[in-house]
Formats: C-alpha cells, sequence, structure tokens
C-alpha cells in the first residue's frame, strides 16, 4: 500500500501513523521526523532547515524534494510506504508523481485528516514526546503515567520548539495557504479520502481503515 497522510499540523498524523505502521508493517516517511534528525545531529541538511522550522515556515522545495527521492528507493519502501508530512506543495506533490511513475507506482490513497483550527492548537501545545524513544503524549489528551517521563522507557518528556502558539498558528497559516490546495489536487486524481479527524485516537484509526480498506 502507498499512503499519503494529509492534515494540518496537529491533526493526528503522526498519531495514525504508528497504528498504520504496526497494521500494515509498511515503513513511515516523515519529512519532520528526518529533518528534526539533521537538526539535531548538526548536518548540513539540519543547518538549512532550522531557521524554516523554527519559524513555522516550509524548508524549500528542492531539500525535501531531494530527501523523499532518495528515501523512496530504499529496499524497505519496495513493498508500500505511507507519507507523513510529505507532499506538502504543489510542487512536491508533482515531484512525488514524477519520482513514483519512474519507479513504476501510483499512490493508493490519500487520507485527509480534517481538525477545527482551535482543536488544533489545544493539541499541539499539550503535546509532549520522549527524548530518548520518540513516543508521543499529551498533557491533557494522553498523558503519562508519571508526569515529564515516558511510560515506554522511564525518558524524559519535553516540548517541540515549534510547539509554541505563535509558532503554531504561523504553521496553521502555512498549511491554509500552501498544503490545504492539495485535498483539491488529489480530489481530482480521484484518490482522496476525508476522514473527520475529532474523537478518539481508536475512532479515528478505524475511520481511515474504513476508507483505505473501501
Ligand atoms: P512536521 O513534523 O511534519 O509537523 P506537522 O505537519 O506540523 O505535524 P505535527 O507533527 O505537528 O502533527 P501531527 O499531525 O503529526 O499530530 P500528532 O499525531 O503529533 O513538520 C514540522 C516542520 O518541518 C514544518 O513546519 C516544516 O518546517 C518542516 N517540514 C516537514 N515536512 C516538510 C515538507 N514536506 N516540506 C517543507 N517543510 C517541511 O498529534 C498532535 C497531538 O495531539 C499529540 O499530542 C497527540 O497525542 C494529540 N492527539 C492526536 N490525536 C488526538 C485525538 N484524536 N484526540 C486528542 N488528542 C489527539
Amino acid at each position: 500500500m502507498r499512503l499519503i497522510l494529509l492534515g494540518p499540523p496537529g491533526a493526528g498524523k503522526g498519531t495514525q501513523a504508528q497504528r498504520l505502521i504496526d497494521r500494515f508493517g509498511i515503513p513511515q516517511i516523515s519529512t519532520g521526523d528526518i529533518l528534526r534528525a539533521a537538526v539535531r545531529e548538526g548536518t548540513e541538511l539540519g543547518k538549512t532547515a532550522q531557521s524554516y522550522m523554527q519559524a513555522g515556515k516550509l524548508v524549500p522545495d528542492p531539500v525535501v524534494i531531494g530527501i523523499i527521492e532518495e528515501r523512496l528507493r530504499a529496499a524497505d519502501c519496495a513493498g508500500g510506504f505511507m507519507l507523513d508530512g510529505f507532499p506538502r506543495t504543489v510542487a512536491q506533490a508533482d515531484a512525488l508523481g514524477d519520482v513514483l511513475g519512474r519507479m513504476g507506482f501510483d499512490v493508493d490513497h490519500v487520507i485527509s485528516i480534517d481538525v477545527p483550527n482551535e482543536e488544533l492548537v489545544l493539541r499541539l501545545t499539550g503535546r509532549r514526546a520522549c527524548k530518548a524513544c520518540g513516543s508521543g503524549y499529551h498533557v491533557q489528551f494522553d498523558p503519562p503515567q508519571v508526569a515529564g517521563k515516558c511510560d515506554r522507557c522511564g525518558g524524559e518528556l519535553f516540548q517541540r520548539e515549534d510547539d509554541q502558539e505563535e509558532t503554531i498558528r504561523a504553521r496553521l497559516k502555512v498549511y491554509a495557504d500552501q498544503t490545504a490546495p492539495l485535498i483539491a489536487y488529489y480530489r481530482t486524481a480521484s484518490v482522496l479520502r476525508s476522514v473527520n479527524g475529532l474523537g478518539t485516537m481508536e475512532e479515528i484509526f478505524g475511520r481511515i481503515l474504513g476508507a483505505v480498506q473501501d
């Protein structure tokens, strides 16, 4: 299965991606995770990406397209993959279509997760992740058993730098201006399904499964 998870910051793409990986055994490719790892490691890619990410802006298309081209050619993508956070612009979607076309593949499903902006702000301001294993939490909606500690490995939880309210609002504007047009783009290609992103994480997972197994 070749799947794209589309949705604004905080819609639950990463949360649902984890469940989809477990169900379908395909790799999750998150450009956000790849870029954050590059920033942590201080690579050239990280140095280029850091200021854009801190400001809630998109990293330039040629940079992320290059990352994805290389990643899709890895052996573990041969049987399918799930893209989380890519594409985010029409230029990225066109480039993805070209790369997949050269590999002889199509996108099977594009799932757009819809959540109102005020809920997104609540989700993102309360999001925490484990420094050691990356597991995700929410201080109110999915709290750890011990505040500030990961249930799975005991690691310290932290808040992403771009999860401050001002940056979140900038990211939501970037989504509306540059990424939301992809909903019409993929609707035209007849692969898009929109799911309601409000409800429990399990309810939303059920809706996504319904959409991909239809
Ligand atoms: P990226 O890492 O892709 O961030 P994003 O798209 O802004 O999405 P998030 O990771 O913030 O949210 P999510 O939808 O995964 O939500 P989550 O599941 O965590 O990108 C970061 C930056 O990198 C960009 O701003 C840009 O600079 C750069 N970048 C990345 N890709 C790029 C690209 N292709 N082109 C250019 N630049 C790029 O859930 C959020 C919270 O809500 C969690 O705490 C979770 O526990 C909670 N939650 C989830 N579901 C529910 C629910 N049903 N009810 C209650 N709470 C819930």
